[in-house]
């Protein structure tokens, strides 16, 4: 692992995501001891520093809360340089900004329209020397844009120093997956082929495109959190056992799970589109952007090959919640198959983290045999003061420390699969607000159905009669 950043640069400074998640963690880094060093907002706002400290203050009270102490050690490291980014201007104030600094790290919480921009002006004034850069995702909008910005990034940074963020992989619950799989020796005996008989993944968000329209109309689902979030948490449930813990090694056998997927087929798509959708403000009026989708993935390894993974997500669902559920082949019972429930696994990573194994009993007041299903539950909600994972990946990439990162194959990789579904003309399904998605999901179903989560834990784990 490379040295430690000895300052962190964020340009964005006065926008939407460092008002909602850099602030926070910024604030959390320092409670913790882990931030102190400069800290450079850049924007063109025509604010000052003090303008910045309101900024950061106000964020604070409404995302998370304001520690005293902390903010106020944070409002000394912060720093604050306004200017166009066209402009060469604005990066001679930032070298001088960063005076003896020698191996700044540089955040772009920016569209990802104006990243060849700033990398470029980084690159022609001395802020780039030394530097790391950090890249906000969307990475690219396809296969083609995401391997023209690996090409200029790669033309001015080594991959070492590119750290492409999806903030799903500083989340505890999606660590987990790997955590439970890992270390403990039970699980590698059932979790392949020859024991699972599929595996579905929900990421249901109960609100709607919150003002983002004008992102999410060029965006959608699949561009959103598929290609990124999801295939990230897919690739914890599906690679091998890393041979060391090194980043690469880790990051390698992510790579090889999307290497063993082929390009996702139109007849294994649904899309949705919420009722309402087209009269957000910054949406077209005809749009046919997806608010909703369900597909249905092979992965093609030794240990998958045959288990189909299913993946839906999707806005304005009836609850908020991620929720893995891996469903077990029946077993060769001599009771009829009518009364057997599949054994499953289910992983929920959000709100809580849950670990569940849903399994057959017998009813307790049987008087034959009468069955019933059940879980065993280990369930956990997460602590205040628990690593938000926006703490976790910046801490990360100021530590030159890249496991926590797609790598420019991976990134790569995962367009490969859904770049050719998305250039086709695929219909769109309208939903009615607060549903499971339309009709046409049927479709795309896991056999015996989608498993829907449930808002509040504690209705999931009742047993109830077969
Ligand atoms: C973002 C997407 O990357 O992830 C959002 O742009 C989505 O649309 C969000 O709601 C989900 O992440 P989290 O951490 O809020 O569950």
């Amino acid at each position: 692992m490379s040295s430690e950043s000895d300052a962190l640069v964020f340009f964005g400074a006065t926008g939407d995501l460092a008002y909602k998640k850099v602030f926070p963690a910024l604030q959390a880094m320092v409670k913790r001891g882990h931030l102190n060093v400069p800290v450079v907002g850049v924007a063109k706002a025509g604010w000052n520093l003090d303008q910045l400290r309101e900024r950061a203050k106000d964020s604070l009270e409404k995302h998370g809360g304001l520690d005293p102490a902390a903010f106020e050690k944070l409002s000394q490291l912060l720093g604050y340089v306004d200017g166009d980014y066209q402009d060469p201007a604005t990066f001679d104030q930032l070298r001088k900004a960063l005076g003896n600094v020698k191996r700044p790290a540089h955040y772009l919480a920016i569209p990802p329209a104006l990243f060849e921009t700033v990398v470029g002006h980084l690159s022609k004034s001395e802020c780039g020397r030394g530097a790391r850069v950090i890249v906000e995702k969307p990475f690219g909008h396809d296969l083609a844009s995401a391997q023209e910005l690996n090409r200029f990034l790669l033309g001015v940074f080594d991959e070492k120093d590119i750290f492409r963020i999806d903030h799903y992989l500083g989340k505890t619950a999606v660590n987990n997956v790997l955590a439970f799989r890992f270390a403990n020796t039970f699980v590698e005996s059932f979790w392949n082929r020859n024991y699972i008989d599929s595996v579905q993944i929900t990421m249901a968000e109960e609100f709607g495109i919150q003002g983002r329209g004008a992102f999410y109309d060029q965006t959608g689902t699949i561009r959103d959190v598929v290609q990124n979030h999801l295939f990230q948490v897919l690739s914890n449930l599906a690679m091998e056992p890393p041979v060391r813990l090194d980043s690469e090694s880790v990051r390698d056998e992510k790579v090889k799970v999307l290497r063993a997927i082929p390009p996702i087929e139109e007849k294994n798509l649904v899309r949705g589109q919420f009722r309402g959708y087209c009269n957000e403000n910054g949406v077209a009026k005809d749009s046919k952007t997806e608010t909703f989708a369900t597909l249905k993935l092979e992965v093609n390894s030794w240990r998958w090959k045959g288990v189909p993974f299913y993946i839906r997500a999707g806005k304005d669902l009836p609850v908020t919640s991620t929720e893995i559920v891996g469903r077990f082949r029946k077993p060769p019972s001599l009771l009829p198959d009518s009364v057997l429930t599949e054994n499953h696994l289910r992983l929920r990573l959000n709100p809580e983290m849950t670990i569940a194994i849903g399994m057959m009993t017998l009813a307790p007041s049987a008087d034959h045999m009468e069955l019933q299903t059940g879980e065993m539950v280990a369930s956990h909600s997460p602590r205040a003061d628990e690593m938000e994972a926006y703490e976790r990946v910046l801490g990360a990439a100021m530590a030159g420390d890249s496991t926590l990162f797609a790598r420019e194959d991976y990134v790569e990789e995962a367009w490969r699969i859904v770049d050719p579904v998305l250039k086709k003309s695929t219909p769109v399904y309208p939903y009615a607000p607060g549903t499971w998605g339309p009709d046409e999901v049927e479709r795309v179903t896991p056999p015996g159905g989608w498993q829907n989560p449930t808002g509040a834990e504690s209705f999931a784990i009742a047993g109830q009669a077969a």
